[in-house]
């Protein structure tokens, strides 16, 4: 999402509905069901807490990142999302997902580097799985349906103590409702719009969580082996001109996802890795 200055107030303007901050019962009706639909999830060692309103639920697990292994955090609404590149999640109380799932790890960076495709995959074929929606990613962790953006992922790591580090990671997803395309400047979406099938918050914080700790407990090949294998069938990129500002002007085509986890690209007749910074696909702008 491209920094920029939209109120609460103009993104409520443009929502279909008026939102409400939710009522403490409604807030313990959403997490009992959450706790039910996960109890194999929480069985297995993971926490859940569940929070009407909150500045940012990666902002607070790093903040709390030693003492929250194995933590997910679920936010109604929050008054300070984050979103890639320090841009602002727009994250009003309209029924979308905040969620961040923190674990501990001693993996090396370069193992976890891959985390955040992976994790992104995993809520795409989740969201194919649960709600038959055809969902693309755009390199490296834009969710899109219909070549709009529907969702996003942010990881980021704490160094504990030790060699070990926490990593934090974050989904946003627009269910219910979406900011204003053109308060954005950019094609955007939520789920509501490409499915007859109810879809609520607990149902979509459930499939969310599941696909984050599942992917988490992957081991590095099995992860390498599943991101080869998957990545192709969503890769909105793929084959397609997009624009490099790194690489300056010229053609560059999409040639998909590098071993370790770069977008590869062909420029001058040659293959190159884009590991960071934006890329962007015609009309279809970057965040
Ligand atoms: C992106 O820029 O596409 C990533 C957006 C990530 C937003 C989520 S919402 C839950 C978590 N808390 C935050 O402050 N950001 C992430």
């Amino acid at each position: 999402m491209k920094p920029c200055n939209i109120s609460v107030h103009d993104q409520l303007a443009n929502l279909p509905f008026t939102p409400s901050p939710m009522t403490s019962i409604k807030l313990n009706e959403l997490e009992l069901d959450l706790r039910r639909r996960l109890s194999p999830v929480l069985d297995s060692g993971v926490q859940l807490t569940v929070v009407g309103t909150i500045e940012s639920t990666n902002a607070q697990l790093k903040t709390e990142a030693v003492t929250s292994n194995q933590t997910l955090l679920l936010a109604h609404e929050q008054t300070a999302g984050v979103g890639r590149r320090g841009s602002p999640w727009q994250s009003p109380p309209a029924g979308n997902l905040y969620l961040s799932y923190c674990v501990h790890s001693d993996r090396p960076l370069n193992e976890l580097s891959l985390w955040s495709l992976g994790v992104t995959v995993a809520v795409a074929n989740a969201l194919e799985r649960e709600l038959s929606l055809e969902c693309k990613i755009k390199w490296p962790n834009d969710l899109y349906l219909q070549g709009m953006k529907v969702g996003g992922v942010l990881l980021e790591t704490v160094n504990l103590p030790g060699d070990d580090v926490a990593v934090v990671i974050g989904v946003g997803l627009n269910i219910a409702s979406h900011p204003d395309p053109t308060l954005l400047q950019r094609p955007v979406t939520c789920i509501s719009k490409h499915t007859d099938k109810s879809v609520d918050l607990s149902m979509a914080a459930a499939v969310v969580s599941v696909a984050l700790v599942d992917m988490c407990r992957l081991s590095h090949a099995s992860l390498q082996a599943w991101l080869t294998s998957s990545w192709p069938s969503r890769d909105l990129l793929l084959n397609q001109p997009v624009l490099v500002p790194t690489l300056g002007e010229g053609l560059v085509i999409a040639r998909g996802l590098s071993h370790d986890g770069g977008l590869q690209v062909e420029f001058a007749g040659k293959i190159r890795t884009v590991y960071a910074g934006e890329v962007s696909l015609g009309h279809v702008d970057t965040q």
